[in-house]
């Protein structure tokens, strides 16, 4: 059946679909990016879709906040999400207001076009919405960076997300100055290759080679840290989607990657296929897996409630809970010590997350040193990998917020042990 929507109307539904799903659950988005509803649409359509998404999660707190200032009461769904649509729009693309209220009030519901119409005017007339630093971030999660890092810090961490970054490659062979040729890329501290450039990657110079796969230019440096060795064995733990498998598979290590996601690890066979290095690859638990073999060099990049990722994320921010927090610190404290016992004796261990909250960095740290008298805190050095000096704690592991360096980068934390040689 043909969609009985007008064209202009089509990329507006079709970014309510994707409004929705982003602020349904983590992952919400990722999913309805790849649905074939969406897929379905023109690359024009997409773009725009995904474009009037991408702003309004940058900005979901100061619209809320001007949406709160003129609703009496909340209004029936979907109405706030197709007013947050529209305000995005008109203030943050270049839609004039008078499309973004017409198109916004033809998406409505018939019962409900008269509200929208009223409020969506209504907040033009007001006029931009503050956009301050400290309204850009949900309230509970500021509240946490300003704990942990003082409010000049929290309010520079909240600053980036209204942001859009670049993107950052990794090259598949670090000497070769083609690819940064090619994409007119700049490159950065540690050999990431930042580049301006928009739209379907995969259409880009050097894709369909596997020259390069995308990777932030922070999350590229936990394996950078592990210098591996060509024939090390190596274990990442918790590989997929696999940027880090890949980047250990390029340095010429023996990589086994496990991932408990069958799915996800398919991504990580697929990057391995497109870029022609290998690596086995095993789908499993790790605080579970069978396997005893010890490795030179393991790598566990923890699942976490991945804060330090809203910069091409920002739904995370939005999904993100207090109550998540605890369940994920028990958990990436059993894995570390899944890890542990997969280091062989003088062999080094990288534990990173792409977190903000220090709950699952500096303390997970602190504990599991108390716990594992065989292993030492191994510091990074100054400028090691590429990573900003103003990110090295005194402490020797890395605390990477995004505005650490110019452009952004993603929040994490790295720290590296060496396991005592066998006496
Ligand atoms: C932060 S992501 C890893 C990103 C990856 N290292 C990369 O560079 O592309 C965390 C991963 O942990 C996996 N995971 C979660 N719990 C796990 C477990 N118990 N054992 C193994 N993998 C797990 C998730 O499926 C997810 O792919």
């Amino acid at each position: 059946m043909n969609s009985p929507l007008a064209p202009a109307l089509l990329a507006r539904e079709a970014a309510l679909v994707l409004l929705q799903a982003a602020l349904a659950r983590r992952g919400g988005l990722d999913e309805a990016l790849s649905a074939a509803r969406y897929m379905a649409l023109s690359p024009q359509d997409r773009g725009f879709a995904r474009a009037v998404v991408m702003a309004t999660l940058r900005r979901l707190g100061p619209i809320d906040r001007a949406l709160d200032d003129k609703l009496k009461k909340e209004p029936p769904t979907p109405s706030r999400d197709l007013l947050r649509l529209g305000l995005a729009q008109a203030f943050w693309l270049d839609t004039p207001a008078f499309a973004a209220v017409d198109t916004t009030v033809s998406l409505a519901p018939k019962p409900l076009r008269g509200l929208v119409n009223a409020v969506l005017r209504n907040v033009l007339r007001a006029g931009q919405p503050d956009e301050s630093a400290e309204f850009l971030a949900p309230p509970w999660l500021l509240a946490r960076w300003r704990a942990a890092y003082g409010e000049t810090e929290a309010l520079a961490i909240a600053a980036q997300i209204a942001l859009e970054p670049a993107t950052d490659l990794s090259p598949r062979d670090p000497a070769d100055p083609t690819i940064a040729e090619d994409l007119e890329a700049e490159t950065l501290d540690g050999g990431t290759l930042r580049v301006d450039r928009r739209g379907d990657v995969a259409t880009w110079p050097g894709f369909a080679e596997g020259r390069w796969w995308v990777q932030d230019r922070a999350a590229a440096l936990p394996a950078r840290l592990l210098h591996v060795m060509p024939g090390e064995s190596v274990l990442d733990l918790c590989a997929a989607p696999g940027g880090k498998t890949l980047q250990l598979a390029a340095a010429g290590a023996a990589v086994t990657a496990v991932d408990k996601s069958a799915g996800r690890l398919r991504r990580v066979n697929a990057g391995l296929a497109r870029t022609g290095l290998s690596a086995e690859t095993a789908a499993a638990d790790a605080a579970a897996w069978p396997d005893t073999r010890q490795f030179d060099a393991v790598l566990l990049d923890a699942p976490c409630s991945a804060t330090g990722t809203f910069r091409r994320h920002p739904d995370v921010l939005w999904n993100a809970r207090p109550s998540d927090i605890p369940s994920l610190v028990q958990l990436q404290a059993k894995l570390l010590a899944s890890a542990a016992g997969r280091v062989r004796p003088g062999g080094r261990l990288v534990y990173s997350v792409c977190s903000l909250e220090t709950e699952e960095g500096e303390a997970q740290v602190t504990d599991f040193l108390s716990a594992q008298p065989d292993f030492a805190l191994d510091p990074i050095l100054p400028g090691e990998g590429g990573a900003p000096g103003v990110s090295l704690a005194s402490e020797g592991w890395l605390r990477l917020l995004p505005h650490h360096a110019e452009g952004g980068l993603d929040g994490f934390f790295i720290a590296r042990f060496r396991r005592r040689a066998a006496a």
